[in-house]
């Protein structure tokens, strides 16, 4: 998994920066071409020189911020991240958690961090004593969901250790680690995904129109995880004030006639498609050319249904990974069964969106994972960033299982 990558390795500075060293050579052991970002904190435990002998190269140190002269060019910083395809952080320290999760790229590591568009994995001793603080935990946090990957080492060898001093990263670990990290960049690489996103709107004048909550939140997060696994993505989305994530195609509509035909147009060419969008189940019958009166003291507006894009995805799904939603209030599981049955679904996401702090609009939501055999898995209340992995490692165990027959 490792063999012929180009792997960043940004060593922190501390008690256990001598790992940083191990898991040099460990990564070049396994075939990896190895560069070396050091950070403020590093020389003062291991001096540039030590990683320079092993790396065989100059390494950068953490003031070529914006780049250095190497093999006697300048190269600037963006250059050197470009022939990157992950960046691991080891020893990560409080300090270096703090500047990535705040994106305070006043060292090189940092700047390094936030350059990189492949995977990113941060390794530490999660259970020592200033790494479970409130505040050390937030930037944690806030790392996971912007898609960093996570390495926190398990249970001390001593349980009542507290200091760093007691603590031990395992090498070998975070190269397994790594390599995972990578894999799972590339599961979906062969894969085109249609997401859709966001609330349609129908117009009922040229000012006035029937919809939804949906903020396209969702769709949005996962487009983007998609993409970080390789996936072409094309998002079909809905009118949200969001931007598209970068390398995803985006194709904007109003209505839901509109994302029908976005969709269907695109459906060929899809392995897969998510349907998050909160689509309306009617539409005004006429729209109304002209600014409708306010004078009269009642109005009506006939409406027709929209047609069910998913039940005609389903009809038509062939060989696709089909994954729906399910915006319930009540019989949670019950109603999205039987969306599952009438859709032909493989996968529906079901949430309870009784509750305003989760799902329409929230960053955050809990939900029920629903598969088309019965079998249920209830997630935790957890951002949207992160359940979109989740969904994800579920369409990828499904092409798997597609994939064997
Ligand atoms: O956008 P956010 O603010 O992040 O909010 C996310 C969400 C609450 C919108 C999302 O989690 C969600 O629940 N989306 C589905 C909402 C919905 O339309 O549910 P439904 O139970 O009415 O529809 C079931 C499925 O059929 C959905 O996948 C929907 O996209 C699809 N559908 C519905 C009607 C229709 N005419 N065509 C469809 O394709």
């Amino acid at each position: 998994m490792l063999r012929d990558k180009t792997v960043l390795l940004g060593s922190g500075g501390g008690p256990l920066t001598w790992v940083a060293i191990d898991v040099l050579r460990t990564l070049q052991r396994a075939g990896a071409r190895v560069g070396v970002v050091l950070s403020m904190e590093t020389d003062a435990f291991v001096p540039a020189l030590t990683f320079q002998t092993l790396a065989g190269e100059e390494v950068m140190a953490a003031s070529d911020v914006y780049g250095a002269v190497r093999g006697g060019r300048f190269q600037t910083l963006a250059a050197v991240v470009r022939e990157v395809d992950a960046l691991v952080v080891v020893p990560a320290t409080p300090a270096l958690l703090t500047k990535m999760a705040t994106a305070c790229a006043d060292e090189t590591l940092a700047r390094a961090f936030l350059l990189h568009q492949g995977p990113t994995l941060v390794a530490f001793p999660g259970q020592a004593t200033e790494y479970r603080h409130v505040l050390v935990q937030r930037n944690i946090q806030q790392l996971r969901d912007a898609g960093v990957h996570i390495y926190d080492v398990g249970v001390p060898e001593t349980a009542a250790a507290a200091d760093v001093l007691e603590w031990s990263l395992a090498p070998t670990d975070i190269a397994t680690a790594l390599g995972n990290c990578l894999h799972q960049t590339a599961a979906l690489a062969d894969k085109v995904l249609i997401i859709t996103a966001g609330p349609t709107q129908e117009p009922i004048d040229p000012v006035r129109h029937i919809s939804n909550r949906s903020s396209g939140k969702t769709g949005y997060v996962l487009a983007a995880a998609a993409q970080r696994r390789g996936a072409q993505v094309i998002l079909v989305s809905g009118p949200t004030h969001l931007d598209a994530p970068t390398g995803v195609q985006c194709l904007h509509v109003q209505t839901a006639l509109e994302m029908r035909q976005a969709v269907l147009d695109h459906f060929d060419q899809a392995d897969a498609v998510i349907k998050t969008a909160a689509v309306a189940d009617f539409r005004p019958l006429r729209r109304a050319e002209d600014k409708v009166k306010k004078d009269a003291a009642e109005i009506n507006i006939p409406l027709e249904r929209n047609p069910d894009i998913l039940a005609e995805l389903g009809r038509q799904k062939g060989q696709r990974v089909l994954v729906g939603f399910a915006a319930e209030t009540q019989a949670l599981l019950q109603n999205a069964q039987q969306k599952v049955q009438s859709k032909n679904l493989d996968l529906i996401v079901v949430n309870d969106v009784s509750d305003p702090s989760i799902g329409f609009a929230s960053d955050h939501n809990r939900v029920h994972l629903l598969e088309a055999d019965g079998r249920v898995e209830e997630l935790p209340t957890m951002t949207k960033t992160r359940m979109a992995e989740h969904i994800l490692d579920r369409v990828q165990r499904l092409f798997e299982a597609r994939d064997q027959g």
